[in-house]
């Protein structure tokens, strides 16, 4: 039974790889006063020399200290895992049941595991079953990338918590755990739902930039940016399929604004110098893809007509 933590004391908290998010909590964390380590994928050899990252990002918290570095405190022995209160799992929406099933052998009765990351509906069933009630979600309203060893992007204080079985000291102690390093997390009742809204808004942008070649080329022509909203509506009313009231979320409030609006919003957002830059830095073909083919197979499922998830179903 998990009933949350003494913040009075430092946590251990142990991320999985040094990823864009997993490297912003890194950081962030330690600032906050907890002992943070990063856990390599099984088999990765352990670094020879230590192990830092150039730290480059505009900071919207409100803290004082502004590191210029980050060393990462690096752990290859997974056995070690039982030691941490807290284990955070920023992983790529493709790669949750790798990571979780080779985690899960490791997890002490204690241990809080934060799902970090973007999740459709067919992890859910999965999270729960290996999981059970000791995780919860943990969301980043901010981003980057990684180029040539520096972190760059915005890290803003929010981000989204939430989940219905861990009990509410659990969240509880997440949310002032994160507080404590300069955030200010929104505790979201309907996480499921938020996920789903945000996983299908995604999908659309996403889907429409692997199409268009990146971000650059995408936010440069309007009928890329208007045909990405009419992916985001497509890819709403899958998420609705689920059983989400998406107008209960500012993302599927936000779909269903007129095309030209949206269009206008990212394409004046993308003029930030750096913006796309970013986002293209960040590019992974195969995960974009991956956000469009699982809306097709969704959609399939639900009988909805399809005009731009009109992926291959696998048989
Ligand atoms: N990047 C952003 O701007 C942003 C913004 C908001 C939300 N998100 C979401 O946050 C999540 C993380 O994104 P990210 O950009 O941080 O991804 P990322 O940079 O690709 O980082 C993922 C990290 O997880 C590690 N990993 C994956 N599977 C593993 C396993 N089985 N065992 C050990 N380590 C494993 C990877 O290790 P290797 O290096 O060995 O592959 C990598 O270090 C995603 O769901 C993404 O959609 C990202």
């Amino acid at each position: 039974m998990f009933v949350g933590f003494d913040l009075t004391f430092v946590k251990n908290i142990l991320i999985l790889g040094t990823g864009v998010i997993g490297t912003f909590w890194g950081h962030a964390l330690t600032q906050g006063g907890h002992r943070v380590c990063h856990l390599l994928r099984k088999g990765k050899p352990a670094p020879t020399v230590p192990t830092t990252v150039k730290l480059a990002f505009t900071d919207r918290r409100n803290v004082k200290q502004k590191a210029k570095q980050y060393a990462y405190a690096v752990e290859t022995d997974w056995t070690t895992i039982q030691g941490y209160e807290v284990v955070i799992v920023p992983v790529k929406h493709t790669q949750w049941r790798q990571a979780v099933s080779d985690l899960k052998p490791y997890l002490s009765d204690t241990t809080i595991v934060l799902v970090a990351g973007n999740v459709w509906e067919d992890d859910f069933h999965f999270l729960d079953e290996q999981l059970g009630g000791r995780y919860l979600f943990a969301f980043p309203h901010f981003g980057g990338a990684m180029v040539n060893g520096t972190l760059k992007g915005w890290l803003t204080k929010h981000m989204s918590l939430g989940f219905g079985k861990t009990p509410d000291s659990v969240i509880g102690s997440v949310r002032e755990l994160f507080a404590q390093s300069g955030f200010s997390p929104t505790v979201q009742p309907d996480m499921r739902g938020w996920l789903l809204t945000h996983f299908a808004w995604n999908a659309g942008i996403l889907t429409q930039a692997l199409h268009d070649g990146g971000f650059r080329r995408m936010t440069r022509s309007w009928q890329s940016l208007t045909t990405a909203y009419k992916r985001v509506r497509e890819a709403m009313q899958v998420a609705q399929a689920c059983g989400v009231n998406i107008r209960q979320f500012p993302e599927g409030r936000k779909a269903f604004r007129p095309l030209w609006w949206n269009a206008l919003q990212t394409f004046l957002l993308f003029l930030l110098p750096g913006m796309a830059q970013s986002a293209d830095a960040g590019r992974d073909d195969a995960e974009w893809a991956a956000f469009g083919r699982k809306i097709a197979i969704t959609a399939h499922r639900y009988n909805l007509t399809r005009k731009h998830f009109t992926h291959e179903l696998p048989a």
